[in-house]
């Protein structure tokens, strides 16, 4: 299954009246929520919000977070309270490339921090901000189930594992070059129709 991708329709992520998910997303999700028996479909919600995410240039306001709940039939404050707990989750507007630094202990003691650091300076952010550009999101997050491979980060659906400048440089250019928004439905969700 391709990634959905927002559709030509006028859309705004802080307007619910213009919302709304191309054709494709709505099938995804739909699928998504056919996976499981019948009343227990909000089970389904963690992907369908990935592809949310990915339908609202990479974050999810309030109004989609409705436009969630009203499409999957459960209360806004359901869709709210998972969206709000995890960090893959952005609830304010973020560049095309969050770049997900792990902080976590196997991160740490083998230098995510000097990562950060390095990040930071080379972009010019802080972290949890975005890049005058729009191009970059600096963000730390907790253990990324990669520890074997420290300093890691994640972007997209993508990781990139045992970080070095060299390595954050390369990336950094590629991504720039590349100028995608990347998102966790980059990652197929297989077995989905
Ligand atoms: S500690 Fe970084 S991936 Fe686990």
């Amino acid at each position: 299954m391709a990634a959905p991708t927002q559709g030509t329709r006028e859309f705004n992520p802080e307007v619910r009246g213009k919302i709304r998910f191309s054709d494709e997303a709505l099938q995804t999700i739909e699928a998504l929520m056919k996976r499981y028996p019948e009343g227990k479909h909000k089970s389904a919600l963690l992907p369908v919000l990935h592809v949310a995410q990915a339908e609202a240039d990479g974050w999810l306001s309030a109004e989609v977070m409705d436009y969630v709940a009203e499409l999957m039939k459960i209360s806004s404050i359901e869709v709210f309270e998972v969206a709000s707990f995890y960090s893959m989750y952005n609830l304010k507007p973020v560049g095309k490339c969050v770049l997900e630094v792990c902080r976590t202990s196997s991160c740490w003691t083998r230098g995510a921090e000097d990562i950060v650091d390095y990040i930071g300076k080379k972009l010019n952010i802080r972290e949890g901000e975005t890049t005058p550009d729009g191009m970059f999101t600096l963000k730390t997050v907790e253990c990324l189930g990669s520890c074997g491979s420290a300093p890691m980060l994640q972007c997209g659906a993508e990781y990139h594992e045992n970080l070095t400048e060299n390595r954050v440089d390369a990336l950094l250019d590629r991504l720039r070059t590349e100028g995608k928004r990347k998102s966790y439905t980059d990652l197929d969700f297989q077995n989905t129709k």
